[in-house]
């Protein structure tokens, strides 16, 4: 039997969805298609709390980085980076030919409005980046607190990384005027990995046609064009729609606000077992992610012992983010580990697991 997964990513897929995957293939030109795709709009919008579209990419969702840089950042973009992923997506901005300002913070610490404000003031940036949920440290940064910035700027798009807060962590899109948000479908969303999705703001696709070399696989404005006759510019990954499907079905049944509340109950249990256990969390105080958590291994354990052990037991573990650790073991500060607790797991799941681990101790 395979072992079950409490790493960020990918995460755990319920049976029932991985049926989905054995569907009946079935053309992408048919209306038996259309239909299908037409049926996965309403859900996705309710998890993005948006009215506007949100495209669905064959590809894991660094593509929508590439795509929300290629397709409406002529020149100049802002990039928060508080970690891995905020860094690598400056990164993939700089690849792709732009001119890359980034506001950095100290690995887990979130991303601050009054920087942010601060760098905006000098009007120069067309777009702003930042990772909702730096799922390398675990921290979460407030929105709220961000978007209250953005509306300073209305000239300047605002592009959120939700791959790891996405159907955990309440994402009001049209409230916090976020006008491109992406997710990955391995996390939160519990799907197999190898579709990603975004939402995508009519501000988003008028800039869109201002810019010149947006490619064609990522090109929102060819993903738009298709989408609004329900399909896809290409063949896409047809078994992930029909898992898709079932998987917005599942998360409507629960409840989106009974989702983001288990999401927080199996967090709080998360840092009070830690802390219980005489370890402090990584993440800055008030931060702490309803997802992941990145704990400090203040006791000195062996996680990458107790890896081998818990997977004998059934358990995929995590022993932290491998570049993260190097840079703490070089400053002779204390390593990291990280529990993830996202997607289907539920309290139980989380409580078993950790039953085990404790087993080390
Ligand atoms: C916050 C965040 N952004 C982006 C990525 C990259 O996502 P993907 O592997 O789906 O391209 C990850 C992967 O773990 C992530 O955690």
């Amino acid at each position: 039997m395979a072992n079950k997964l409490f790493i960020p990513g990918p995460t755990e897929v319920r049976k029932e969805i991985l049926v989905e995957l054995s569907h009946p293939q079935i053309g992408h030109r048919t209306q038996e298609f259309r239909d299908l795709f037409a049926s996965l709009k309403p859900g996705l919008k309710e998890l993005f709390f948006t009215n506007n579209d949100v495209l669905i990419s064959t590809s894991s969702g660094s593509g929508f980085w590439e795509a929300a840089i290629r397709c409406c950042v002529n020149k100049k973009v802002l990039h928060a980076v508080n970690g891995a992923f905020s860094k690598k997506w400056a990164d993939v901005s700089e690849r792709c030919g732009r001119e890359v300002t980034q506001v950095k913070f100290d690995s887990g610490k979130a991303v601050k409005a009054d920087d942010i404000d601060k760098a905006l003031s000098s009007g120069e940036f067309e777009a702003f980046c930042m990772v909702h949920n730096e799922t390398s440290t675990g921290v979460a940064s407030n929105l709220e607190d961000i978007s209250s910035v953005m509306k300073k700027y209305p000239h300047v798009l605002f592009f959120v990384d939700a791959v790891s807060s996405l159907a955990g962590i309440k994402i009001e899109v049209d409230k916090l005027g976020i006008d491109i948000c992406l997710a990955s479908s391995q996390k939160a969303l519990a799907l197999p990995a190898g579709i990603a999705v975004a939402s995508v703001s009519a501000r988003a696709y008028k800039k869109a046609e201002t810019v010149q070399g947006r490619g064609y696989y990522f090109d929102i404005l060819e993903l738009k064009k298709m989408y609004d006759k329900d399909e896809t510019p290409y063949t896409p990954s047809i078994p992930h729609l029909y898992a898709l499907k079932k998987q917005l079905e599942r998360i409507s049944a629960e409840g989106v606000e009974n989702r983001f509340k288990r999401h927080k109950e199996m967090a709080e249990y998360v840092r009070k077992w830690a802390l219980d256990k005489g370890f402090e969390m990584f993440a800055e105080k008030g931060y702490e992610s309803n997802t992941v958590s990145c704990i400090a291994n203040t006791k000195k354990l062996d996680f990458k012992a107790m890896k081998k052990e818990m997977a004998k037991k059934g358990y995929s573990t995590d022993s932290g983010y491998g570049k993260l650790n190097e840079k703490l073991e070089a400053k002779g500060k204390a390593t990291t580990f990280r529990i993830a607790h996202m997607g289907d797991l539920t309290l139980d799941e989380v409580k078993d697991m950790l039953t085990e681990m404790e087993r080390f101790f």
